[in-house]
């Protein structure tokens, strides 16, 4: 039963992204204002307990896939708590996350059936790491990926492209999946408060199948069938263990089989990546009040497209795209 999860548009959302928390222990500037961000008290953030409580009341609707995310979802201190709680439901569990601290948890993810990790990695150049983090960490961040692999963890990696950046790299990323067996995908740029968006800034999906196609023949570039509810669009280059995807959220969205829902670590949903309308969860169940009619009211409210900018001119509209929370406090 997920009719409260059920929109106006027919679309059935069983994938709930659950950030646990706003810190990170990195500072990328296309996810955090370069002067940081207004910390939410912590007495106002779920606790474990109530991290799994909500999480059980949408399950209990119809979702049947849960991602973790942050800030960096592993700084937690109750990670394993969490975890622990969360493997109850009836739902699967993957987390997106920097990667720094994969080892340190790595047992608890094995033990709880975490299976799908998903990595934000955006250069394979060292120096350009501590350029877009700010942080000194490229190492780690390999290291991590290889012990993933090396657990069998399915790996996606999140390359954030940014022109002048690191879209000379596009290649030498297809390159890491002949023999890795992980996917990558392209990012196209997203505005949200502080992050300094430019649309010329952007890498647009139209631009990166130009490279792909002067790099590699027709031939061996094959197009994958897309995944039900896709991000990405995906391909593969012939007879390469791993595969690639664009993730076109400006010039091409997929919206019409969006099955996402967010609640921020502040226990608000967010009905859409791009809404700055929020619906407090938190706050009805520590009154004691059943949290559904809330649920509904936010789905109900979710617009068709990114919601309801329509257009590239209305995404590049800063009195549109910077009225919502910064990426950090979403969690992508
Ligand atoms: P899967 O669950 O493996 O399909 O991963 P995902 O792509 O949903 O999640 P991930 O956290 O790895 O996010 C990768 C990129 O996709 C990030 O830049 C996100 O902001 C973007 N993204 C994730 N979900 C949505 C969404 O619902 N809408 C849009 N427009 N972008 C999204
Ligand atoms: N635009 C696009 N993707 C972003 N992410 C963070 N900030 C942005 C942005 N401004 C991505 C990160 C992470 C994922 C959850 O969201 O790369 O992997
Ligand atoms: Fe769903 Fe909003 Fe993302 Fe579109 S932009 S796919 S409606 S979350």
């Amino acid at each position: 039963n997920n009719t409260i999860l059920t929109d106006d548009f027919g679309r059935k959302h069983n994938y709930l992204r659950i950030s646990l928390i706003e810190k990170c222990n990195l500072r990328c500037t296309y996810c955090m204002p370069a002067e940081g961000i207004a910390l939410t008290p912590k007495k106002e953030l779920m606790t474990a307990e109530e991290v799994f409580a909500i999480a059980q009341a949408f399950v209990n609707n119809g979702v049947d896939k849960i991602r973790l995310t942050g800030g960096e979802p592993l700084l937690r201190k109750d990670f394993p708590e969490i975890i622990e709680k969360l493997a109850q439901l009836e739902t699967e569990i993957s987390i997106t996350t920097n990667g720094i601290l994969i080892d340190r948890h790595i047992e608890v993810l094995k033990q709880f059936k975490v299976k799908k990790i998903n990595l934000s990695l955006d250069t394979l150049v060292s120096a350009k790491f501590n350029t877009i983090t700010l942080r000194n960490q490229f190492e780690k961040v390999i290291d991590n990926l290889h012990l993933l692999l090396n657990n069998d963890f399915k790996v996606k990696v999140n390359v954030v492209l940014i022109k002048g950046f690191n879209d000379n790299e596009i290649i030498d990323f297809i390159n890491l999946t002949e023999f890795l067996p992980i996917s990558i995908r392209f990012i196209e740029f997203m505005p949200f408060a502080g992050n300094q968006w430019d649309r010329s800034k952007m890498v647009s999906q139209s631009e990166i199948l130009d490279q792909l196609s002067a790099h590699f023949s027709e031939f061996n570039l094959e197009k994958l069938e897309d995944e039900k509810n896709f991000t990405a669009r995906e391909f593969r280059i012939k007879n390469y263990l791993g595969s690639f995807g664009i993730i076109s959220s400006i010039t091409n969205p997929f919206c019409d089989g969006c099955n996402r829902i967010r609640l921020t670590a502040n226990g608000k949903i967010k009905n859409c990546l791009f809404s700055n309308s929020e619906t407090d969860l938190l706050t009805p169940y520590r009154n004691g009040e059943a949290i559904e009619n809330n649920i509904a009211s936010a789905i109900k409210n979710k617009k068709k497209v990114r919601a309801g900018m329509t257009t590239v001119e209305e995404v590049d509209n800063p009195v549109l795209n910077q009225d919502n929370r910064s990426m950090i406090t979403i969690g992508g």
